[in-house]
């Protein structure tokens, strides 16, 4: 079909991405490494150590183009790391990936951000001093200060502003933060922040959405509509990967999982698929191993007791 991504299922009329992301994702291996139809984003050997420690070891990972996948994993897995890296915030030691088929390490964020893949901040980077429609037209620049303060001077573009404005308010009004428009980032509430920075990661037009914890500190009346935006990215054709805790919200708008602890993938498959993965509740149950998780480790434990829901973050070091 023209404009479907090559390799995807075909479209029936009347399904939904959704539809089409399970359909696509039926037959892979539920393995760490697992190759995709449809990979819009292809890792190797991605190193990055702190001192002795190795945060992220990602040997082989594929993301499939047009899904919503879910990154967990306990705290100080590397997710956060790992999309550091990916979105150029950080330096690997060692490593590629791919991004549509060009590679993109070595890029910087704004750079990275320009050809389709953006992230949002686990805590939230909104500029609190500057107004949400100021906040907005930046998103559309990149994300990076290079080009910071050419935004703010209209007449240095002044060519494309009605257009960044127009694009600016459409989002604003469909995260419905169309009357805070004039108000100060600093002055919304945690959730509404979280919405800015999707609206505002947006802006780029891209074709992936990393979005790091989008539901954490989020006020629960504001959490269904987060996780209905979430959703309309994938209906809007966008592949999202997204970082959370609570295993209710990953195994209701997830159509694929990967599991990291102690920096490397242990496991992918579908949500309910990794959820029963001795594997994966040995790592949340913070295995008594100090090497990698040991498959053959006895479990005495349901596998409800492995990732819970509403497991928040803990408090780290
Ligand atoms: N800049 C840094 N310097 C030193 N160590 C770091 C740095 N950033 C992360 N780490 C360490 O790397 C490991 C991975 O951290 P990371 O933040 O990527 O984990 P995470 O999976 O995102 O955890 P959480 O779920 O708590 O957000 C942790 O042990 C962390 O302490
Ligand atoms: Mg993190």
């Amino acid at each position: 079909m023209p404009g479907e991504p090559t390799g995807a299922a075909p479209a029936r009329a009347g399904s939904t991405a959704r539809d089409r992301a399970t359909e696509a994702l039926r037959d892979v291996a539920r393995e760490p490494g697992a190759a995709k139809p449809d990979p819009i984003l292809v890792a190797d050997g991605v190193v990055r150590r702190f001192g002795g420690l190795t945060a992220v070891n990602v040997n082989h990972v594929e993301i499939q183009r047009g899904a919503i996948t879910a990154l967990i994993g306990p705290n100080g897995a590397g997710k956060t790391t790992f999309f550091n890296l990916l979105t150029g915030f950080d330096r690997p030691d060692e490593g590629q990936w791919k991004f549509n088929g060009d590679a993109v390490q070595g890029v910087p964020p704004h750079k990275v951000a320009r050809r389709g893949m953006v992230r949002t901040f686990q805590l939230t980077k909104a500029l609190s001093r500057l107004s949400v429609i100021d906040n907005m037209r930046l998103g559309a620049v990149g994300q990076k200060g290079e080009t910071f303060w050419r935004a703010l001077i209209p007449s240095l573009w002044r060519k494309q502003e009605a257009e960044i404005t127009e694009r600016a308010d459409a989002l604003l009004e469909r995260f419905k933060l169309d009357k805070k428009r004039e108000d100060f980032a600093g002055s919304l509430s945690g959730g509404q922040r979280k919405l800015l920075e999707m609206a505002r990661a947006l802006m780029v037009e891209p074709h992936m959405v990393m979005l790091d914890e989008p539901m954490a500190g989020v006020n629960p009346a504001l959490t269904q509509s987060l996780l209905g935006h979430v959703k309309n990215l994938r209906e809007d054709g966008m592949t999202v990967l997204f970082v959370e805790h609570d295993m209710d919200m990953v195994r209701d708008i997830s159509d694929w999982v990967i599991v990291m602890a102690q920096g490397q993938v242990i496991a992918e498959g579908t949500p309910d698929s990794v959820m029963a993965d001795p594997r994966v509740i040995d790592a949340y149950l913070g295995a008594h191993h100090d090497g990698a998780p040991d498959p053959s480790a006895p479990i005495d434990n349901e596998p409800a007791a492995g990732p819970k829901a509403t497991d928040g973050p803990a408090e780290r070091e």
